[in-house]
């Protein structure tokens, strides 16, 4: 198989995390005969430097033309403490989302059982937790007016979202629940929220549509409790997108370290593969950063985009037996320490 693969590394630990991704996507269409071709393009702080746009035009045409993007982290910290500043790093991934209609951000969250015990939870309640958030990402308070009044002393945000942007997500999360435990929970906030309660309506009108999915509703907060509390009834969350970011942040603590975590973004142009951490600006060029997040996005682009099980399962077991063996950056182990780069190449090794 021959595909080409937009490139776009970023921010602060992007390069380093993305680069090992790279190498294992080479090492996989080796093993397997499949030509891949990247390309490298900038977004975010990187592409404000170069271009002043954090998503330049070539960048927009790169992604549109290619068949995956593998994209590593945006964000830096001289953005961060500057509320003034009218172009930031993010909005080249909010645009970048948005322009290619990805409505539905994949997050699964498991566990590897020799990074149980990093998890700050006990073992005991963390260790068959195996699930999925569908976060909705290009709609809501995220793309919503906002601004300030006239001497700037107040602000506002607005979430908005109709029936054909909740529809298609939830179709998304349907689907998969079909493919899963045929179980599906709607996270909102219903007892508070206009858009919550639209939400709630448009899914309870499709459960018809899908009567082998066992559907509950659970309040944000209540989610919240429960994701920390007793993680392993949940098999796939469907939520909009502001509480699937925050929700995700926190599952992440259950596998231990958010370095470890992939996802994919789907919807109507080329898809995007992405870790679930940010730039990690303190651990830039040090080596240190954990580029597991990153190498199971390749595995999430394999199997999403190409339809390459083998090769995806391929990556997922050489990232097991490598965890198994106690090989790991810092965040998750104190017995084999490895660095970003070193580690990407155990990985790698396993594979050939
Ligand atoms: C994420 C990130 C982004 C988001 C930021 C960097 C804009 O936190 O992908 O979860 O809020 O969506
Ligand atoms: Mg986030």
């Amino acid at each position: 198989m021959k595909k080409t693969i937009a490139y776009l590394p970023g921010d602060g630990v992007g390069p380093e995390v993305a680069g090992e991704a790279v190498k294992i996507l080479l090492a996989i269409a080796k093993k397997f005969n499949h030509e891949f071709i990247f390309t490298e393009t900038p977004i975010g702080a990187v592409a404000i430097d170069q271009t002043g746009n954090p998503f330049p035009d070539e960048t927009k045409k790169l992604c549109e033309a290619s068949d995956a993007i593998l994209f590593g982290a945006i964000g830096d910290p001289k953005y961060d403490n500057d509320p003034s500043a009218k172009i930031r790093p993010e909005l080249g991934l909010l645009e970048m989302r948005k322009t290619l209609g990805l409505y539905a951000n994949v997050r699964p969250i498991f566990t590897f059982k020799n990074v149980l015990n990093k998890s700050p939870l006990k073992p005991e309640i963390i260790s068959d937790v195996d699930f999925v958030v569908i976060r909705e990402l290009i709609g809501g308070i995220y793309f919503g007016k906002r601004g300030r009044n006239k001497d700037r002393t107040s602000a506002f945000d607005t979430a908005e979202y109709n029936k054909t942007e909740i529809t298609r997500v939830a179709k998304f999360a349907f689907e998969l629940s079909k493919k899963r435990k045929k179980k599906l929970s709607v996270v909102d906030k219903a007892n508070v929220l206009e858009t919550s309660r639209l939400w709630r309506e448009t899914i309870q009108a499709m459960e018809k549509e899908f009567p082998t999915i066992a559907v509950d509703y659970m309040f944000v907060d209540n989610a919240a409790m429960q994701i920390i509390k007793n993680p392993s009834q949940f098999d796939v969350i469907v939520t909009e997108n502001m509480f699937g970011d925050i929700l995700t942040d926190e599952a992440s603590v259950i596998t231990g370290s958010l370095g470890m975590l992939p996802s994919a973004s789907i919807g109507e142009k080329t898809a995007l593969y992405e870790p679930i951490h940010g730039s990690y600006p303190k651990a830039k060029g040090l080596n240190t950063a954990n580029p597991i997040g990153s190498i199971l996005s390749a595995a999430m682009l394999l199997e999403y985009s190409f339809g390459l099980k083998k090769e995806s399962a391929a990556i997922y077991n050489a990232v097991e037996k490598v965890l198994d063996e106690g090989y790991g950056t810092k965040d998750i182990t104190t017995d084999k320490v490895m660095g970003t780069k070193e580690l990407g190449e155990k990985i790698c090794s396993k594979i050939k």
